[in-house]
């Protein structure tokens, strides 16, 4: 298997840090290929929690190589951040290595994200707020500044200050709008700041000589790592060697595919690791989807399966749903076969992780989403193309048996309720979770 990605198959968050760090065992390097640090993932070493936003998960093997791809998009001071307290933890990053192509999420695509949902209020997104939108939105209009920028100061500037302006004019004006709507709803404004926005009085986070120095501080110090990692990548493909695609974020909230306008700024679907790490097509072999025994998503969208009752509370609770970024509590509910289907075809799999089954323990019933209904009565097997028929679907069931034993010690797939998800998505599973540490899977062969 040398290429191989893993991407996630429902709204992320479904484990695939875990199903990487186990992968890449056999892997020589791991490539992040799209998203920044909206992601989150948390792998469990020997007891010892580990939380990463930007770097592999393949870092705590000290011998593999691990990337950070073109398609990445990178906030470096997090970045940095990151490094820093991998090697307090004593986690040699010596083979760390990011595209000099990556972008970089500087300080005003930031404060864009996050003036941007506001201004959308009822109708926002629920994004990060990490600046992941603006930073790609960017890139597409060849305003962005990528990581080999950071080693030429003179460029640096440049290009920041051509970024700059567009972006202060727009914060200036979604801030004048904003006090404006408040006054309107009869609050009471803040003074100071009003003036300072209607004056367009500077906001030091937007100096542009602050900003430089503080790139090329950044630049100094992430130098050593930075390379042609497409040129590596493709080396140590035609070596026979393997290179795991590690997406973040998840297939439904993929900018074409997923539940467009809830979705991210990127493609984390498996045909986007070709771009976002500068290889072929020829060069991936295998894919794997990792999916949660039932269902989560974080921030606003259609979720059909959604459940606001006590199961719902119970899979919260039991499978500690709460955000590694932001610590906003996951939405769940039952896992969505109609979804999931389509996350199989649309990343052509061969194979499905399927994680945290031991957090449905002890639920009398289980069930599994086969179907929706159009709120005509329309019975609808495929997941619909249509934004409003999604968000008015009603999802139909097929009750499975639970289990009340305690799965976590469980090594063997026997009595593990998965054959149905299997036979329903056409995909072989082949890893299950059954606990957060790295030896809680079942491994089907
Ligand atoms: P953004 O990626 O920060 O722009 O957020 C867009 C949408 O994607 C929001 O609904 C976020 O909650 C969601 N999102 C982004 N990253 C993740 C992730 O790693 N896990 C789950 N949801 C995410």
């Amino acid at each position: 298997m040398p290429g191989l990605v893993i991407v996630g198959a429902q709204w992320g968050d479904e484990g695939k840090g875990k199903v990487t760090d186990l992968l890449a065992e056999s892997a020589d390097a791991v490539v992040r290929f799209q998203g920044g640090n909206n992601a989150g993932h948390t792998i469990v070493r020997d007891g010892e929690e580990f939380k990463f936003h930007l770097i592999p998960s393949g870092i705590l093997y000290p011998e593999k190589t691990c990337v950070i791809g073109n398609g990445v998009v990178l906030d470096p001071g997090i970045l940095l951040g990151e490094i820093d307290g991998l090697r307090r933890r004593g986690i040699d990053v010596g083979n760390l290595r990011i595209s000099a192509n990556a972008h970089l999420i500087m300080p005003y695509h930031v404060l864009l994200d996050t003036a941007g949902e506001t201004k959308l209020g009822k109708l926002s997104i629920g994004t990060t707020r990490r600046g992941i939108g603006p930073c790609y939105a960017d890139k597409a209009l060849r305003l962005g500044i990528r990581v080999q920028d950071l080693l030429d100061e003179k460029i640096l500037r440049t290009k920041i200050r051509a970024a700059l302006e567009p972006k202060q004019q727009a914060l200036r004006e979604l801030s004048v709008q904003r006090r404006k709507l408040r006054k309107e709803a009869g609050e009471e404004a803040d003074k100071a700041s009003a003036e300072q926005a209607i004056g367009g009085a500077p906001d030091p986070r937007l100096d542009l000589h602050a900003m430089t120095e503080a790139h090329v501080s950044y630049g100094h110090r992430l130098e050593p790592h930075i390379a042609d990692t497409s040129r590596l990548c493709c080396e140590v493909l035609d070596e026979g060697r393997t290179v795991i695609f590690e997406g973040a974020q998840a297939t439904l909230l993929d900018l074409d595919h997923g539940t467009y306008p809830f979705v991210t700024s990127s493609n984390p679907i498996a045909g986007a690791a070709c771009v976002g790490a500068g290889v072929g097509p020829t060069d991936i072999d295998e894919v794997w989807g990792v999916a949660k025994a039932y269902a989560t998503r974080v921030g606003a969208g259609p979720f059909p399966t959604e459940l606001e009752d006590e199961v719902g509370r119970h899979m919260l609770e039991r499978g500690h749903e709460y955000g590694t970024t932001t610590g906003r509590e996951r939405r769940c509910g039952w896992i969505d076969l109609v979804a999931l289907r389509y996350a199989v075809r649309l990343n052509r799999m061969n194979a499905l992780a399927v994680t945290k089954l031991d957090v449905l323990s002890g639920i009398e019933r289980l069930r599994v989403a086969v179907r929706y209904r159009s709120k005509e009565g329309a019975v609808l097997d495929r997941f619909p193309y249509h934004q409003s028929i999604l968000h008015s679907a009603q999802p139909e069931y097929e009750e499975l048996p639970g289990f009340d034993v305690d799965v976590t010690g469980c090594r063997s797939l026997a009595d593990l309720p998965l054959d149905f998800i299997a036979d329903f998505v056409d995909v072989p599973i082949r890893l299950v979770g059954v606990g957060p540490g790295r030896d809680q899977v079942v491994r089907i062969d």
